[in-house]
């Protein structure tokens, strides 16, 4: 499995703990930055995320920000991007049950790093249940 990842500086510490988780369950990763605590803006590694996985066809995205917030409302101006905002692991595996969610964004200031760790492996394994539900994505796209 490859997928991409990218954080804010407020998200920056939770990234490099969950690429270093990522790394040792042997997950392929584009790190798209930041690389750095600097202040920064989030659109720019959402754009980055979200064109890494729609242009590489990666299996999937993970997006972190303080409130997980402006980066799932960038990535989601993507056609073909499918960014779910989570901060409980049923909420990350219902994302990719029921809305076949192809980036994960965390809230890094309100759930710890264990949280997030359980809700992206959660979201990385856990696969769309169809029917239905294939049914009402087909009309998401305006
Ligand atoms: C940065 O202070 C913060 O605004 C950002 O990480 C995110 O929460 C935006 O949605």
């Amino acid at each position: 499995m490859k997928i991409a990842i990218g954080a804010d500086h407020a998200g920056f510490d939770m990234k490099e703990q969950l690429l270093k988780m990522l790394k040792d369950d042997a997950v392929e990763v584009v790190d798209c930055g930041t690389f750095d605590n600097q202040s920064c803006n989030y659109p720019t590694y959402a754009h980055a995320v979200a064109k890494v996985v729609l242009e590489n066809k990666l299996n999937k995205g993970i997006l972190i920000c303080g409130t997980g917030n402006g980066m799932n409302m960038t990535a989601n101006k993507h056609t073909g991007i499918r960014a779910a905002l989570c901060w409980t692991e049923e909420i990350a595996r219902l994302s990719r049950q029921h809305n076949d969610a192809n980036i994960l964004s965390i809230p890094a200031r309100f759930v710890d790093v264990h949280l997030a760790a359980d809700m992206m492996f959660t979201f990385l394994k856990v696969e769309f249940e169809g029917g239905r539900h294939a049914t009402r994505l087909g009309l998401i796209e305006m």
